[in-house]
């Protein structure tokens, strides 16, 4: 944590060693660049006797009621809604990255190729996962419904300042990688298709992490205590409506599932569905990010221990349920 800090000290006093990490940046970006349909689908249908999302993060197996089959459709109807999730926050990320690079406009070309890149990789994300949207829903039952539309959710983030949305950013970026390391890449009974969607998008995303956190910084060193302090709160705020999208998805997810599923559901297991889907939802969205080393050694290198404890304090019950963990 002390090297991470020692590190951002010192990109933050030297433009050298700044515009060094946008060039690996780009090295990285165009020697690892993948196609949609050459490298990712490769004419290849989803296999439906596998699972999509490993049961790390769909935590299917706290229903001990359910049965194989249906426990594997709760973690295909996750994964869809899981790719779902990215093709929408890639909306405002994207915008977002594009308005920032305004900065470098005039400035460091290196900067900018490297910020370019990476919107030109979020769209490209955005069309695979609509890809991925249209060939889940070829192989599952009609019914199922993705709640939040990608410009309504970008209208609000974006309502709030750079410094809220870089750090929410940098969160999503950082928990892709640590999904995929963590729990996709290990598991051997994923559909292999689902898998290698999320094996090449976690490789574009590692630069984008990188390039976060720059921006972020950078645009700290920008702002007054007072500014800093409203992006505090505006973090917190992005935080909650982030949860807002997770209980009206977990909640449609769990009325599909159980309408669309193998066993007949008591009024009780329907409720313990949909109370599991929110923790799922909850742990893969909001929760290991914020355990995440990175994020927490970035942000604290930013705010004062007043609003670390602020942050603490506001996210305590989203975070209570993992505590454990
Ligand atoms: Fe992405
Ligand atoms: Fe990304």
């Amino acid at each position: 944590m002390q090297a991470t800090q020692q590190a951002l000290a010192a990109a933050r006093t030297s433009p050298v060693g700044e515009r060094n990490r946008y060039a690996r940046c780009i090295a990285a970006s165009k020697r690892i660049r993948w196609d949609i349909d050459k490298d990712v689908i490769r004419n290849r249908r989803f296999d439906f006797s596998k699972k999509f999302l490993p049961d790390g993060l769909s935590r299917v197996n706290e229903l001990t009621f359910l049965g194989e089959a249906d426990k594997r459709l709760l973690s295909q109807i996750q994964g869809r809604s899981y790719a779902n999730i990215f093709g929408l926050v890639e909306r405002f990320i994207a915008a977002k990255v594009m308005e920032v690079s305004r900065d470098h406009w005039l400035g460091d070309q290196t900067a900018l190729e490297a910020l370019v890149r990476f919107t030109d990789e979020e769209l490209k994300h955005q069309e695979l996962f609509r890809r991925i949207e249209a060939m889940t829903a070829e192989g599952m039952p009609a019914g199922y419904v993705f709640t939040p539309t990608p410009n309504g959710v970008a209208a609000a983030v974006l309502s709030k300042s750079t410094w809220a949305v870089l750090a929410l950013t940098l969160h999503i970026e950082l928990f892709t990688q640590e999904h995929y390391r963590e729990s996709i890449e290990p598991d051997g009974e994923l559909s292999e298709l689902y898998k290698d969607v999320f094996f090449y998008h976690w490789r574009e995303e590692s630069q984008h992490a990188i390039l976060d956190e720059l921006e972020w910084v950078r645009e700290d060193a920008n702002l007054s205590p007072d500014a800093r302090d409203r992006g505090v709160t505006e973090l917190i705020e992005l935080v909650g409506a982030v949860d807002g999208i997770l209980q009206a998805q977990s909640a449609a997810d769990a009325r599909y599932f159980s309408a669309v599923c193998e066993r007949k559901l008591s009024a009780d297991e329907r409720q313990s569905v949909e109370a599991l889907v929110l923790k799922a939802y909850r742990w893969q969205y909001i929760v290991s990010g914020l355990q995440q080393s990175r994020f927490g050694a970035v942000l604290t290198s930013l705010i004062t221990p007043a609003q670390y404890e602020r942050i603490g304090k506001a996210l305590e019950p989203l975070m209570r349920s993992f505590t454990a963990h």
